[in-house]
């Protein structure tokens, strides 16, 4: 059978700074050099049998220092070479704030300039930028005044997206962006980093987690605003994860809709990040990831569904998962793009598809250990090495035709 896609559809996959550029220093990089010890004891506990063999670096601490990375701040002219011989048209990556300011107020044009060889790196192999503005991760100063805590967080955000975004919009440049995500996932960010308590800066507190949710909420608003000022014809969201709860709850519905109903005036598309998919008892599907997390390809279907009363456009800039022998990813990207086009015969605008990730990269608080990337990176020599299952989706893609 053969399912096409609509005309123009963006095909590609997506990085964020920290986990793909090496040699940051933010937050994280100092959470991290606090933290590997512990987080080799919490993988001792936590994992078993099986992948305790398969994944033996999850014990050693240097698999939870981001350090170098995939060295793609140094690398990306050639793993961009990569994406265009797969096929994509478009692409997702993140600046890292950290980087353009990293001490309050000050900003660095060196590292501006370098995001604009970035993006014109990609318009030069004729692949479309879709660009995060902040992918969880932030400057050493910012955490200090309490990150999204501190009432005037907003303001702050704000003065670097008129930075970055002003020096990233002359019109007809080859460094133009016109697609923007201000912010990644805020409710995995706040759920995990202020309730959950397990990535930093580790607090378990409904209050503070609401509150910044809500500094979130406005950040985006106030950001959206700026870059709109700026460039008119932009288009902005942010990378929504949702989740397929197969019951209605509360739950579902601040999860999936809370924060995109507060944003409604303030975004022209919406990034939907899909990973999970909830049913009061166990899973549904035998079938797992690397990490555990069920594939369940059928729930993108439903949350597309759900998102359609918005009535603004889709890409699908997250979808992916971790499987170091690739014995899994070229069904899992067929089958959830299966479901995707079942959502756009029904009338659900969906405009674009990024696979998570480009690279095999740092998983944050599970470190290096889980394979996400359509190319397998050896953190040793930094050498690449394309999946096959990269070649099915680059057949995708360059067909705008999934056949199978
Ligand atoms: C998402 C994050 C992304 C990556 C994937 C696996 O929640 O946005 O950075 O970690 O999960």
């Amino acid at each position: 059978m053969k399912l096409e896609f609509p005309k123009g559809f963006l095909w590609g996959s997506a990085t964020s700074s920290h986990q793909v550029e090496g040699g940051n220093f933010n937050d994280w990089t100092e959470w991290e050099k606090k933290n590997a010890d512990k987080l080799v004891r919490k993988a001792k506990t936590f994992w078993h049998g099986r992948q305790k063999k398969k994944f033996p670096e999850m014990f050693e601490s240097k698999n939870y220092i981001s350090d170098k990375a995939c060295d793609h701040y140094n690398r990306y002219e050639q793993d961009f070479d990569i994406v265009k011989e797969l096929g994509h048209n478009a692409h997702r990556f993140s600046i890292e704030w950290s980087r353009i300011e990293p001490e309050e107020g000050k900003f660095d044009e060196k590292e501006i300039r370098h995001y604009k060889d970035v993006v014109e790196a990609l318009r030069a192999r004729g692949i479309e930028p879709l660009v995060t503005l902040y992918h969880w991760t932030m400057p050493v100063w910012f955490a200090k005044k309490g990150g999204w805590l501190n009432k005037d967080a907003y303001k702050y955000f704000e003065r670097y997206v008129n930075k970055v975004v002003s020096q990233l919009s002359k019109l007809n440049s080859n460094s133009c962006v016109n697609f923007w995500v201000t912010i990644n996932e805020p409710q995995i960010y706040s759920f995990n980093s202020f309730l959950k308590g397990v990535r930093p800066p580790q607090m378990k507190n409904p209050f503070r987690y609401y509150k910044v949710l809500k500094n979130l909420v406005l950040a985006h608003k106030k950001a959206y605003r700026v870059i709109k000022k700026i460039n008119p014809g932009a288009q902005v969201g942010i990378g929504k994860n949702n989740i397929y709860f197969e019951y209605t709850s509360f739950v579902d519905y601040f999860w999936n809709r809370w924060f995109l109903n507060k944003i409604k005036k303030h975004q022209n598309f919406i990034g939907l990040q899909y990973y999970f998919h909830s049913c009061l008892f166990g899973n549904k599907s035998e079938s797992v990831t690397d990490m555990g997390w069920e594939i369940y390809p059928k729930g993108i279907y439903h949350v597309l569904k759900e998102l359609k009363r918005y009535k603004k456009p889709i890409y699908i800039t997250e979808n992916g998962l971790a499987d170091a022998d690739d014995s899994r990813r070229e069904k899992f990207i067929k089958e959830h793009l299966q479901w995707v086009h079942k959502s756009i015969e029904g009338g659900v605008d969906v405009r674009g598809y990024f696979y998570w990730s480009l690279l095999d990269n740092f998983e944050w608080d599970k470190g290096y250990w889980p394979r996400f990337g359509l190319v397998e990176v050896n953190f040793e020599t930094q050498e690449r090495k394309i999946r096959p299952s990269a070649y099915k989706y680059a057949e995708i893609c360059k067909n705008n035709t999934l056949d199978f």
